[in-house]
């Protein structure tokens, strides 16, 4: 399989669970989500991951100051909390389908810009704009190729400003068996392979939590 290939198959694969349940999707804890009870849990994501982090999240800035980075925004369930918090966030997906539902979700929201991308880089940035703090949940667990979530971690040191954190999710349970064309199991991380990625693409990393389990969470900061 091509890495072009495998990028529509993850565009047609999640176009496709977009069309079918997107919400049980985005988040399987349960099957059918009211507005009221998927957009709460994207307030729990944020209280529970970004809130009580906010020494290393905004290093002294002021949140309302800050342009914020999502990958893999799904229906906005977490985008829509992050925008409640920053002055402005810009959100990627591979997915059409999900893009379209997070968008008119959040009609009237407009510090949330959302882009669809093509599953791999984040060209569809417009030129120039630097962020001050990058986030993604659920998203890379998802991802079965090494390659697709190192570059994705290069592309975000290139619009991160300097010192900025780039907090995000990964498998850490090794005993997962994944294949190229699964796009449900995405590759697994040991604290050796997360250590080594940082390093490759210019970042410190400088915390680690949940080594061994489905929700390891990395904290890189770019290096100056
Ligand atoms: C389980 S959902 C989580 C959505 C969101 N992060 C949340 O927590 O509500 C995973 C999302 O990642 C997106 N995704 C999967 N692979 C991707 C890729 N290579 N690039 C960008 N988005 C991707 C899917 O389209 C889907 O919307």
């Amino acid at each position: 399989m091509t890495f072009e290939e495998q990028l529509l198959k993850m565009r047609e694969d999640w176009d496709a669970r977009a069309r079918e349940n997107a919400r049980h999707y985005v988040q399987t804890a349960q099957t059918e989500w009211s507005d009221d009870e998927f957009f709460e849990s994207g307030e729990r994501t944020v209280r529970e991951q970004i809130l009580n982090d906010m020494i290393n999240v905004c290093q002294g800035k002021d949140p309302r100051e800050m342009r914020v980075l999502e990958i893999g925004c799904g229906a906005g369930r977490v985008t829509r909390a992050l925008a409640g918090q920053f002055g402005e966030v810009h959100a990627v997906d591979v997915s059409g389908e999900m893009i379209a539902l997070a968008m008119h979700a959040l009609r009237d929201v407009p510090n949330a810009i959302l882009y669809q991308n093509n599953g791999a880089d984040l060209r569809v940035i417009p030129d120039g704009k630097v962020f001050d703090f990058a986030f993604s949940t659920i998203v890379f667990q998802h991802i079965p190729s090494y390659e697709v979530i190192e570059n994705y971690v290069h592309e975000v040191a290139r619009l991160l400003r300097p010192g900025a954190l780039f907090k995000f999710q990964v498998q850490g349970d090794s005993s997962i068996a994944t294949s190229p064309n699964d796009t449900w199991l995405g590759v697994p991380f040991s604290d050796e392979q997360a250590v080594e990625m940082a390093e490759r693409c210019g970042f410190e990393p400088r915390y680690r939590h949940g080594q061994g389990q489905q929700y390891f969470w990395l904290w890189y900061f770019k290096r100056a």
